[in-house]
């Protein structure tokens, strides 16, 4: 029974030995060590044994159980270790290391950032206004008169809350108008705001995203005239897109304007000879006007003593005008493809 047990102490060594990896390393403890393993089974074996011989074959069985043990610590170690300088061996610290992907402010954000810094520097000032709104800030106050099918033009969104006793039904801002009403009632003149923010309108197609943007100028103060807005709105063509575009005005209509206009940038492709993309020379740009007098009265300034203009363009649709972008769906600048995005 000796014999035995140092039998196996010796097979397991040198098992242990010659185990290449910690895989082999582990089936030879379970061989040897397991439940159903060999020196497991020895032990078992004791019974067999006359009692007088108990102790001492119990202490050897002992003996052999740590020897093994041990020497399958100190394999694991080595094994672990050599493992570990294997790998560092294969890692060539001189290579390069992989830069982490930057991203970088979205084309919109951009553009904002850029519209900002241009009517910063004439002394436009940015603020913010809610982008849910009442009724009479979006409407009312710039002499929509009730039930007008205009209101239906701007295919708003309503909020289902009860309307307000004064202010009437709650609405997302369907145009950064909203903030001239916020910017008037809270602010004496002279004024020059630059109010940029989401619009909402129930649209969307190719051509439409029911999210966008928008930046509102308003300027009210005494004695101005449509050649202040005309030489602001050349500042911005000049500035935005190019010294060699130019802007126009055309008559229009908005409720809180008059004279009203539409404002048209030249075509910086054919530089307004008229091409593909602007067809007569022309690109629309967007709307612009002299407040109102019934705006003014609304938000309780003396529309004898001042004056203003205003004007309001998408975001979106001037970026895309400035980077010669034709999209056949708007509504990419609002997904998640990377290879349109990464291009900014
Ligand atoms: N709010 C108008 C629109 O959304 C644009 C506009 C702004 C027109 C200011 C005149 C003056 O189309």
């Amino acid at each position: 029974m000796e014999e035995e047990l140092i039998g196996i102490k010796n097979a397991a060594l040198s098992f242990i030995l010659e185990a290449e990896d910690l895989k082999s390393l582990e089936e030879t403890k379970l061989q040897f060590l397991g439940r159903s393993g060999k020196l497991t089974l020895a032990i078992k074996a004791v019974t067999k044994l006359p009692i007088e011989k108990r102790p001492a074959f119990g202490i050897l069985a002992n003996e052999v159980k740590q020897t093994i043990e041990e020497a399958l610590e100190e394999k694991a170690k080595s094994l672990s270790n050599a493992r570990k300088t294997n790998l560092l061996e294969k890692i060539d610290v001189t290579n390069p290391g992989i830069k982490p992907p930057l991203g970088h402010l979205h084309l919109v954000s951009l553009a904002i950032e850029e519209i900002t810094e241009i009517f910063e520097k004439i002394g436009f000032v940015k603020v913010r206004y809610p982008e849910v709104e009442w009724d009479w800030y979006a409407f009312e106050a710039l002499n929509f008169p009730p039930n007008h099918p205009a209101r239906d033009d701007w295919e708003t969104f309503f909020i289902d809350e009860k309307p307000h006793p004064k202010y009437g039904p709650m609405v997302l801002t369907p145009h950064t108008s909203s903030g001239q009403i916020r910017e008037m009632t809270t602010n004496k003149p002279p004024i020059k705001m630059l109010n940029i923010a989401k619009c909402y309108r129930r649209q969307s197609d190719v051509s439409h995203v029911p999210m966008f943007h928008q930046f509102e100028g308003l300027a009210v103060d005494t004695n101005l005239s449509i050649a202040n807005l005309k030489g602001v709105l050349d500042y911005f063509v000049k500035s935005y897109f190019g010294k060699d575009r130019v802007s126009r005005i055309r008559p229009y209509h908005f409720e809180f304007t008059e004279p009203s206009f539409e404002v048209d940038v030249s075509c910086g492709v054919c530089k307004g000879k008229g091409c593909k993309l602007c067809k007569e020379g022309w690109l629309e740009m967007g709307g612009a006007g002299m407040v109102h007098p019934n705006v003014l009265k609304n938000c309780g300034i003396d529309s004898n003593k001042y004056s203003g203009f205003a004007f309001g363009w998408g975001v979106e649709r001037v970026l895309m005008m400035k980077d010669g972008i034709k999209l056949d769906d708007v509504r990419t600048i609002y997904s998640d493809r990377m290879e349109f995005l990464e291009q900014f």
